[in-house]
């Protein structure tokens, strides 16, 4: 029962890493205008393995409660019917042994256990499928910490994309994930369309989901990761084809080279920059974020806070008031860099 009402109260994560935002560092707003699009309830479902999910938890919550209200009910009424009245004096008759309840409270409770154990295995080979639905859309996630690298096939040219914490995927189609680890183990798990499932080092693992309406879903690692776990968040914005087609086009689009900007992108290369983000054409960093086209995003730090020149500024400045332990170190830059850098950063489209 407690961990129902953990998922159920599950909604408020991202209001509260919203707030700690807004406490922590001077510079942003407590939320961006989408951040409550979607939310964290099992109930709410929106993808064929979710959807078994919530069967299941509606399934054990009402076994669950009919359980609780007979033994309840059955405790209050002994209670009461079997108080010690005034009249009454010395023990009450003791019975020992009753065949018919040793057999009730023996078969009863093996009976509700057989029926769940079915029902948890049927979900189990409905959700776990062993290889990828037809016609799916093989997507590549890579867990660092603390964020999410997404791999998703170029569907309109050559190649791969790479992004990192927001996908995006038509609706109705299969995504099938393979999941990575680059260091820990982390858990990719998206309640509205999705179960938890562990991203384990040097192991690869599957899920799928496939959203059944447009819209944003978010989600949360699920596994302890060390210290912004609590800001490794997921976003998923599912959109229909012809928008996830334009999707493709953009993100496979050559990075934009604004020669207004070049002394920040010169300044991206001599600094420590180059070495951790990837820039298509630019640099080839693969320890964060791929950068190429870096404010067609909506969030900064894995959805820690909103993406704008605001936010984009105090984390070049200082990652570290947004994200305390994260692993991009300030640089200290000097005012005149850090605005070179970040006017480079936002023609980044
Ligand atoms: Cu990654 Cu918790």
């Amino acid at each position: 029962m407690f961990l129902f009402l953990i998922l159920m109260t599950g909604t408020s994560l991202h209001a509260i890493a919203a707030t700690d935002v807004s406490l922590n560092a001077v510079v942003c707003a407590p939320s961006s205008g989408n951040i409550n699009a979607g939310d964290l309830n099992i109930f709410h479902s929106a993808s064929p393995p979710a959807h078994d999910i919530r069967e299941i938890a509606w399934l054990v919550l009402g076994i669950c409660a009919a359980i609780f209200v007979v033994v309840e009910g059955v405790l209050i009424w002994s209670i009461i019917r079997f108080r010690k009245r005034a009249r009454d004096a010395g023990e009450p008759v003791q019975v020992f042994g009753s065949n018919p309840v040793e057999l009730a409270w023996t078969v009863i409770p093996t009976i509700i256990v057989f029926v769940l154990a079915l029902a948890t295995l049927r979900t189990i080979r409905e959700v776990e499928l062993t290889e990828a639905p037809a016609g799916s859309l093989n997507v590549d996630v890579i867990a660092h910490q603390w964020w999410w690298e997404y791999r998703v096939p170029n569907l309109e040219g050559n190649g791969t994309i790479v992004t990192a914490n927001e996908l995006v995927v038509p609706v109705g189609r299969p995504i099938w994930l393979t999941l990575h680890s680059a260091d820990v183990i982390h858990s990719f798990w998206i309640p509205q369309l999705n179960g938890k499932t562990d991203v384990i080092p040097n192991h690869v693992n599957h899920t799928w989901f496939q959203a059944e309406r447009a819209g944003i879903f978010l989600g949360q690692c699920a596994e302890y990761c060390g210290t912004q776990h609590a800001n490794m968040l997921l976003r998923v914005t599912a959109v229909d084809d012809a928008a996830f087609k334009a999707w493709c086009v953009h993100q496979s689009s050559a990075v934009v080279s604004d020669p207004a900007v070049e002394q920040g992108r010169n300044m991206f290369l001599d600094l420590a920059c180059m070495n951790c983000h990837a820039i298509d054409g630019v640099s080839e960093g693969a320890f964060g974020p791929n950068l190429t086209h870096i404010m067609s995003r909506t969030t900064i730090g894995a959805g820690v806070a909103p993406l704008n020149p605001t936010t984009l500024r105090a984390w070049v400045d200082d990652p570290q008031n947004l994200k305390v332990g994260c692993n991009m170190p300030s640089l200290e830059l000097d005012p005149n860099q850090l605005d070179a850098i970040v006017a480079y950063l936002l023609t980044l489209k």
